[in-house]
């Protein structure tokens, strides 16, 4: 079933998505970073349809969803000093700690792993759902497994109807990028994915912050590291992509006019609308992305962008990258990964 929330909640609806969870079934809604496909987080078999339907590696754990931090230590354990500062600075938010984890929580969620990731949405829907299910709810983005995440309905209804019991249209996700994930490790924190809570605003608040060098390398299959998230092809539409970044404005124009006439015009650009005019482009063939001091614009806009891109099927996209630093950090870990390492970065 689909409903409709963007204008505001169906009382009457959310005890029927509340029931479906209960039952042990799947239902999309959002968050305000990206949709979830979130089942009971204590019922193993409701989870194990949240893999089969995104098509996902088993090892990947899956995070959950709590409404109200008391609820923390229901299904993990030993929250230390560092753990408790970030759980009272960054949750609710668009923000994920791993914590060990309590035997209530099954196998298939956490992937076999002694840990559990532990989120708490502000995003109003998301609230509403947890709370009246009465359930800890686990959630990967709502996406094929290796796909962009789903940042409204439409870019994934079509992949996804028909595999879930209910969708929950809460419109546009006001943040388009999932969540930072940190894990304390000798008391600093580590950020195992970055996102709109960044290593900046961590560091301001425990004085220490490291970022898990793994973030922009290449992993292979057979290696075991943190965020087994991380070594899976991810944000990728079909079309084969290409980051382009250069610290200088007149060499990233350069570049990007290097390359488009390297594919023969055949490209889309998802680009800065300063350089529009410069890349003369059909266009059709240029993207949007906003202004290039925009960072949050660029977050949110980022995967519902390169689908678009992706329905023109050139030979390539080219995407602008960003400096990494706040925000830029989490925009250029996704847009790596959507390249799977064909960037020219100057
Ligand atoms: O914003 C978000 O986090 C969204 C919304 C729906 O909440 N969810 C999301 O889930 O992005 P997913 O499954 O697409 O990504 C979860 C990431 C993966 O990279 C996974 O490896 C990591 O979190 N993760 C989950 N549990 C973990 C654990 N116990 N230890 C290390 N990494 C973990
Ligand atoms: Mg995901």
């Amino acid at each position: 079933m689909y409903y409709d929330w963007k204008e505001k909640t169906n009382t009457e609806e959310l005890r029927v998505v509340c029931n479906l969870i209960r039952n042990g079934e799947i239902v999309i809604f959002p968050t305000e970073t990206v949709y979830g496909i979130g089942a009971n987080a204590l019922d193993a078999s409701a989870v194990g349809k949240i893999f089969v339907a995104k098509g996902r590696p088993s090892d990947n754990p899956l995070i959950v969803h709590l409404a109200d931090k008391r609820k923390i230590k229901d299904i993990a354990e030993d929250v230390t000093e560092v753990e408790q500062k970030l759980i009272d600075n960054f949750m609710p938010g668009p923000f994920t700690l791993i914590l060990k984890r309590k035997p209530i929580i099954p196998d298939i969620v956490t992937g076999g792993l002694n840990t559990v990731g532990i989120r708490i949405p502000e995003n109003i829907i998301a609230r509403g759902i947890i709370t009246y299910s009465g359930v800890p709810i686990a959630a990967p983005s709502a996406n094929i497994s290796g796909k962009p995440s789903g940042t409204n309905i439409e870019d994934i209804r079509k992949e996804l109807e028909g595999k879930v019991s209910a969708i929950v249209d809460g419109g546009q996700t006001s943040i388009g990028l999932e969540s930072t994930v940190v894990k304390v490790v000798d008391e600093i924190p580590v950020i195992l994915r970055p996102g709109k809570v960044t290593p900046e605003d961590i560091d301001k608040v425990i004085g220490n912050v490291k970022i898990d060098k793994n973030i922009f390398r290449k992993i292979n299959m057979n290696e075991t590291i943190e965020s087994p998230g991380m070594k899976y092809r991810h944000y990728a539409p079909e079309t084969s992509c290409k980051l382009v970044y250069c610290e200088d404005e007149l060499d990233q124009i350069f570049y990007l006019k290097k390359y488009i006439k390297e594919y023969k015009g055949d490209v889309v650009v998802i680009g800065f609308d300063e350089h529009k005019d410069k890349l003369f482009l059909e266009d059709k063939r240029f993207i949007s992305i906003g202004k290039k001091d925009d960072l949050d614009g660029f977050a949110r806009n980022i995967f519902s962008n390169l689908r678009e891109a992706d329905k023109m099927k050139p030979y390539k996209i080219l995407i602008e990258g960003v400096k990494k630093e706040g925000l830029g950090y989490a925009i250029m870990n996704r847009l790596i990964r959507t390249c799977e390492h064909d960037m020219f970065i100057l």
